[in-house]
């Protein structure tokens, strides 16, 4: 079946201008209390934060707004991506799962005019700014909202391979060679206990990172920018794959538009 909302064009021209409304709003928002959170922990991380500009430019275009979060379109059809990841999981995926999301965090900033016109990315930046009774729904349902984002931007039909030009040469400097890093994120994503995600980051310092992280965490609370992430919460893969989270997350590499994401490394590294 043919999602007929979206199509590669329609999902360029909505990123391009979302893009160029998002930069603009969340540059506007970054005032004293933006600058304070720059030197305000989030938990304990050992890794640099990224500038919120860059943050901006990576991640905002995707979860643009206007009188409210939208569930963005698949930019492929429900079925692109098989036999990888069948058409009855995305459409649960994203018209259940992440327009529960998009919901969500509409109900709750819907008291809380004054946050609504700022977009997802500056919200979970700001995360510990951000009221103590909304504070939780933010964090869970914004980070649902932006992670699927960046899932269903990153993934398409003729995926997998590998990167080339200057990712490849990032990965392979990071990691020692592409194999090496699929292992390490493979490894991440295997071992996130219960529910949550696998990332590729670039921090602070320009270094890209795997890490994994509980839940709908967004490496954006910790001022990382997230370049390709795979979801392993069980609605991801369970219809198909049931318990088995190793074979889902194998046949995943097979999705990855690395094209997709280089362009996401070129735009958090500033180039
Ligand atoms: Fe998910």
């Amino acid at each position: 079946m043919k999602n007929q909302n979206a199509t590669p064009r329609v999902w360029s021209t909505i990123q391009a201008t979302a893009r160029s409304f998002s930069r603009r709003r969340f540059l506007g928002s970054l005032g004293i209390g933006g600058a304070a959170a720059l030197f305000a922990p989030w938990g304990v991380s050992a890794f640099a934060r990224m500038s919120p500009r860059s943050l901006a430019t990576l991640d905002a275009a995707l979860a643009a707004q206007a009188g409210g979060f939208t569930l963005p379109p698949l930019p492929y059809d429900y079925n692109a991506l098989e036999p990888h990841i069948d058409e009855a999981t995305m459409r649960l995926h994203h018209d259940k799962h992440h327009a529960t999301y998009v919901g969500n965090i509409n109900t709750a900033l819907a008291n809380y005019p004054a946050l609504q016109g700022r977009d997802i990315v500056d919200l979970l930046y700001h995360i510990n700014d951000m009221p103590e009774a909304i504070r939780t729904t933010i964090r869970n349902s914004g980070g649902g909202h932006l992670n699927h984002s960046i899932f269903w931007a990153t993934m398409g039909p003729k995926g997998g391979g590998q990167p080339v030009g200057a990712l490849a040469t990032a990965i392979n400097t990071a990691f020692g060679d592409f194999n090496t890093f699929k292992q390490r994120l493979t490894a991440a994503a295997t071992a996130q206990f219960g529910s949550g995600w696998g990332w590729l980051v670039l921090d602070g310092n320009k270094q890209l990172q795997v890490i994994s992280r509980p839940n709908q965490d967004a490496p954006v609370m910790e001022g990382l920018a997230a370049l390709v992430g795979v979801d392993v919460w069980e609605h991801a893969y369970y219809l198909k794959y049931n318990n088995r989270r190793a074979d889902y997350l194998a046949a995943w590499w097979n999705t990855v538009n690395w094209e997709s994401v280089s362009k996401r490394y070129d735009q958090a590294r500033g180039a």
